[in-house]
């Protein structure tokens, strides 16, 4: 039997969990708030992920041996607790990826495969490029129409323009449920509802917003959710592609090799169901027990108290920073979480973000993979603070007393 994985109970501090933002950064405890690239790690999932490679190690699904079968249990055990922390019907809608990105590249190249000229695949202005340019590969190939949803003046989603683009020709929507540049939040469950009444299939990158709230996937309703293990407290490179079954397995397979077939002649190869179809070659053994780590320590808290406190930040942290005179912030949509997005008068995002360094603040400058957003918004960059489970209303206090300080040296 595997060992019982190393499950750390959150403390009241939670930042103590965390053991990188105990560092110093430019002799200034470090201020965190580009959770939204990625977020820190817990002990408890750097722990995991050494237990696996210092206890147990080996490949999965391979062997017979012991440290063979108790590695396989911990990562068919992770993808059982992603099914049930995205509250899918079965585990076996869940493939790992490599990232969000692989995710969605997977069901563009497979779902793609149905496609023809003239077909439409709906995205949105609020989307990274990760759920674009796997889309936009369609379009060259295969002659394949995207078509745009526009975002309205405070920067929500127009879902009127939505309903308009909807038609018979319309095969798939991609939407974000949360805009990685804006934080604003999309109804991906209507979107689901309108998108299926004409009988697409849709797509929801759920790769901020799962950090966020409580993601149902059968009550959102889609053919497909992504995210990325990284922005969830987990490790990088490992992802996660939700399909609902009947979706999944009318795909075709994605990449060729170990594990995903049944039997393979030089005539004549057959291929396993889902998810397996999907997993070829070796996967991120250690990366899917890191992830379903981070999914305990999650599980261990009072997420609707983290997610209640994270909005209590934003609205503090959003109402000091608009205070401050010259900064501008670019979304007031009503729906929005954990993320702003600002400019302090012209001055250039990367020399705020190089003097909040100074000061031991960690933000993220620049077009965040979201260049279309960028010319809606007529910019080439902003400035962007994202909050997680970890930070207080003091970090956010000090990123106010931080721009200012900006202000004071540019001015
Ligand atoms: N998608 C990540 C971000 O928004 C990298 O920063």
């Amino acid at each position: 039997m595997a060992r019982a994985l190393n499950v750390i109970k959150p403390s009241d501090n939670l930042k103590q969990d965390f053991p990188a933002l105990a560092r110093l950064v430019n002799g200034k405890p470090v201020i965190y708030l580009d959770s939204a690239a990625s977020a820190q790690k817990p002990q408890c999932v750097i722990d995991t992920m050494t237990n696996v490679m210092s206890e147990h190690y080996a490949n999965v699904h391979r062997g017979v041996y012991t440290f063979s079968s108790e590695t396989s249990i911990a990562f068919e055990d992770a993808r059982k607790k992603v099914a049930q922390f995205i509250k899918a019907k079965t585990d076996r809608e869940i493939v790992f990826t490599r990232n969000a990105t692989e995710a969605v590249n997977l069901v563009a190249h497979c779902f793609g495969q149905s496609l023809k000229a003239g077909d439409e695949i709906i995205l949105t202005e609020l989307e990274h490029h990760a759920n674009i340019v796997p889309w936009y590969f369609l379009k060259e190939q295969k002659g394949v129409v995207l078509k745009i949803v526009p975002i309205k003046p405070d920067r929500s989603l127009d879902m009127a323009a939505f309903e308009k683009l909807l038609g018979p020709k319309t095969k798939l929507v991609a939407v974000t449920q949360m805009s990685n540049v804006l934080g604003t939040v999309v109804d991906v469950a209507d979107i689901v509802k309108k998108a299926h009444a004409v009988g697409a299939k849709v797509l929801v990158d759920g790769s901020q917003s799962i950090v966020h709230f409580d993601v149902d996937v059968q009550a959102i309703g889609c053919d497909f959710f992504v995210f990325t293990g990284h922005k969830l407290y987990g490790p990088s490179g490992i992802g996660v592609l939700y399909g609902r079954y009947d979706a999944l397995n009318a795909l075709p397979p994605y990449q060729g090799g170990g594990e995903m077939i049944e039997l393979v002649t030089f005539d004549k190869i057959t291929y396993k169901e889902p998810p397996i179809r999907f997993e070829a070659g070796t996967p991120a053994i250690v990366e899917v027990i890191g992830l379903g780590a981070a999914i305990d320590y999650l599980n261990g808290l009072d997420r609707a108290a983290c997610h209640a406190q994270e909005k209590k930040i934003l609205q503090e942290a959003e109402k000091r920073l608009a205070a401050i005179p010259g900064v501008t912030i670019y979304s007031t949509a009503p729906e929005r979480a954990s993320i702003i997005s600002f400019a302090v008068d012209k001055i250039h995002p990367h020399d705020v973000a190089t003097v909040l360094d100074q000061l031991g603040i960690a933000v993220r400058t620049g077009h965040h993979c979201a260049q279309p957003l960028m010319k809606v918004l007529g910019v080439t960059g902003t400035v962007r603070a994202s909050f997680a489970l970890y930070n207080t209303m003091e970090d956010a206090e000090k990123l106010i007393e931080g721009v200012q300080k900006v202000k004071k040296l540019f001015s």
